[in-house]
């Protein structure tokens, strides 16, 4: 199983602090049954270029592949990329993408979004070799104008949402119902530290797997590998 959205990499971002806390963070993804970790530090375009991020990734993750335990989750490369209006004009924002993929993981505002902002997606997702994936949506979703996501969707933009939305009782339901209607494509912990925001995936596809059946749960893990993955 994949988890598609965390914060391991030492000292990248507001997620792990060292290298001892990434290695707990994995082994508990490990333990929870993920196979591949999707590692996605925070990318602010207002805070660094993209060559400074891309490098100071890479140190993080020289210093972690050292010390990475053995039977060790596969580990991408990718970003959680903050939107700012403009940002489908950035050159390098192929760079972005998860690494062997066309994914790119981008994270909205949580207010409403104008048409513009909504037009500009598109427009991205129109661009030959990227294909774009929304983090956790259920934060900012519910807020949109009720056509804005099945725009998104048929224009074949992804959905990923936090593991949270499928553990928390209050939000369980709707999670399902989501998942069910197509409008859930990719699972993440988000996790950022093994205390106040550990990975917690495990359950979340425990929940898919017993209410939905096994069919979801391949569908999600499928997705990558077989069609989005250029290696
Ligand atoms: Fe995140």
């Amino acid at each position: 199983m994949i988890d598609w959205h965390c914060h391991i990499l030492p000292n990248m971002d507001d997620g792990s602090r060292d290298v001892a806390e990434s290695i707990s963070l994995i082994n508990m993804q490990r333990e929870q049954g993920i196979g591949t970790i999707v590692a996605t530090p925070h990318f602010y375009a207002n805070d660094e270029s993209c060559e400074d991020f891309l490098l100071r990734r890479q140190r993080s993750f020289e210093l972690l592949k050292n010390q990475l335990p053995d039977e060790c989750p596969r580990i991408l490369l990718g970003a959680e990329v903050r939107y700012y209006q403009g940002i489908s004009r950035l050159s390098n924002l192929k760079d972005l993408r998860v690494e062997n993929s066309k994914i790119l993981l981008l994270e909205m505002p949580d207010t409403k979004w104008t048409e513009s902002m909504v037009r500009e997606l598109i427009e991205i997702s129109s661009f030959g070799g990227i294909r774009l994936v929304l983090a956790h949506v259920e934060r900012y979703m519910p807020i949109q104008d009720a056509k804005i996501r099945r725009r998104l969707l048929e224009s074949g933009i992804l959905m990923q949402v936090n593991a949270s939305f499928f553990t928390e009782f209050f939000t369980r339901h709707k999670a399902l119902s989501h998942l069910k209607n197509g409008h859930i494509h990719f699972l993440g912990s988000d996790c950022h530290n093994t205390t106040s925001r550990p990975p917690n995936i495990g359950k979340a596809y425990e929940i898919i797997r017993k209410k939905q059946g096994e069919i979801y749960l391949s569908q999600m893990n499928d997705f990558g590998h077989s069609k989005l993955f250029t290696v």
